[in-house]
Parts: C-alpha cells; structure tokens; sequence
C-alpha cells in the first residue's frame, strides 16, 4: 500500500524535466538580484559616511564572499564553535549583528548572551537573527559587561577596538565570568603593512600573535593564537583557558 504522497511523487514524475528547469533559472535569477542588491546595500553602507562599526554579514553571504573571492570571513564562526561542547553557556562581547550568534553558535550552545554596545546592532540581531536559546542585549563591555558565569566567552573581530588598558582590564573582567575550566575564544587582524589602520574605529591593532598572546597568558594556563593569511588581511585567532583548549 503507497501512501498518497508517494502516489503523487509518482504521478509528477513526468514533469520533472521540465520544473527543473524552471526552477532552476528563478534561482539563477533571484540569485544575481540578490547579488546586485547587497552590493547596492555595501555600497550605501561603507561608502557613505558615518561608517558603520559592524558589518551586515548578510552582504558577505549574498555578495562579497563571492565577488572578492574571500572565505575569512566565515573562519572565526568555526574556529569559536570548536572550544563550545553542547549544552554551554555561552557570552559574546561585541556581538555585532548577531550572524555568527545564529548560524554558527545557536546550533551548540544551551544559552548564549550576545552584547554589543550600538543599538542599531542589537535592533538588527533581533530582527534578523532571533533564536529562543540567543538574548541579545545593549550593554558597553568596559562598565556593563553581563554578569554571571560561562564556559564560553566569543570576542570576536572585536579586541581591536579597545585600547591597550582597557583590553588589560576586560581581560580580567572575562577571567572572572569563566568556569575553571571555561574557554575565551575570538579573532582579530594584524595591522597592515603601511601602519593604516583598517577602520578608523580601531583603537589598538595587533603586530603579530606574540603580540597578542602577550594580553592572554597573564590570564590563562593554555594559550594558542594562531593565524590564516590571506593576500587582502591577515587574520589571528586565539583561544585561552586554564583547561583543555582545542586540538591540546
Ligand atoms: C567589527 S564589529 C564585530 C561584530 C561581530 N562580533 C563580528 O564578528 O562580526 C565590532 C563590534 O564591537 C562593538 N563594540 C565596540 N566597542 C564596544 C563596547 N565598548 N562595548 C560593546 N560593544 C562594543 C561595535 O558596536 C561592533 O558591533
């Protein structure tokens, strides 16, 4: 006995073919106007002044992944969800529009608080990436950090924007929020060659990764920064906690 449905899939097979077809070109089509559309929306955005502080990854998604031929950008995502087991709590710093928070960490983590101090950020992450197990909420990390204890910390494209004290002392406040065994994780960019800055809203841009593990191992046991280097930007990626940090 075939059920109904399988008597319909058999019923519609003849005109396979040709739905294919059809549905293929709408999705080549819808595909470019995407495109077009989130170049239009970048081109609004960065080249327009005031510069935004954060970047509507939905850009990198529909165009620029594709047209600057570019992965990085979906790199920290990863790098972060390997030091998450299922189940933790998480805190994210600075989270920005909440598109890592929703494609990468809301898969993992039982909850995760995502903060960030612009409320056009926290507006657009609970517009656009809303998850039951995601708070997002308005808070400036140097005097309203969340309270509460995490085994996970994501600080990602982030630290860069902080002076050289004030990541000193964010790094004790994060110190203080992780279980014994929690893990900091996050990315940042070494400056570029010529000394400018990539964004005029960095305040402080790392030299290289000893420049960088220099801010995490008066905190932490396991430190491990490591780097991806790409022709346009060189990415640094850290992980710090006084248990097992991944691939130890
Ligand atoms: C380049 S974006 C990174 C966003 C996101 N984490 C990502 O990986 O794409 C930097 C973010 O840091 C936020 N930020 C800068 N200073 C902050 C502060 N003192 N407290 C909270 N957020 C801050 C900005 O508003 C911005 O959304």
């Amino acid at each position: 006995m075939i059920s109904t449905v399988e008597l319909i899939r058999r019923r519609l097979s003849f005109a396979k073919p040709l739905l294919e077809a059809i549905f293929s070109l709408e999705a080549r089509l819808s595909e470019r106007w995407t495109a077009a559309a989130h170049r239009r929306l970048f081109l609004a955005q960065w080249g327009l002044h005031p510069l935004p502080e954060f970047f509507e990854h939905k850009i990198g998604l529909y165009w620029s992944w594709e047209a600057t031929n570019a992965p990085h950008w979906v790199e920290r995502g990863i790098f972060s969800l390997l030091a998450m087991k299922p189940g933790c709590k998480a805190l994210e710093l600075c989270c920005g529009d909440g598109f890592n928070a929703h494609y990468f960490y809301r898969a993992r983590v039982g909850s995760m608080v995502s903060v960030d101090f612009d409320p056009k950020a926290i507006a657009y992450a609970n517009k656009h990436f809303r998850a039951p197990n995601i708070r997002y909420e308005l808070a400036d990390i140097r005097t309203n950090m969340p309270d509460g204890v995490f085994d996970n910390v994501v600080w990602d494209a982030a630290i860069e924007h902080f002076t050289e004290t004030e990541i000193t002392e964010l790094m004790s406040s994060i110190k203080r929020r992780l279980t014994p065994e929690g893990i900091l994780s996050g990315f940042t960019i070494v400056e570029r060659l010529d000394g400018k800055k990539s964004l005029s809203h960095h305040e402080y841009e790392f030299k290289s990764k000893d420049d960088l593990a220099r801010f995490l191992e008066p905190h932490f046991n396991n430190v491990n920064v490591f780097e991806t280097v790409y022709p346009d930007r060189h990415n640094l990626y850290f992980w710090a906690s006084d248990g097992a940090i991944p691939f130890r």
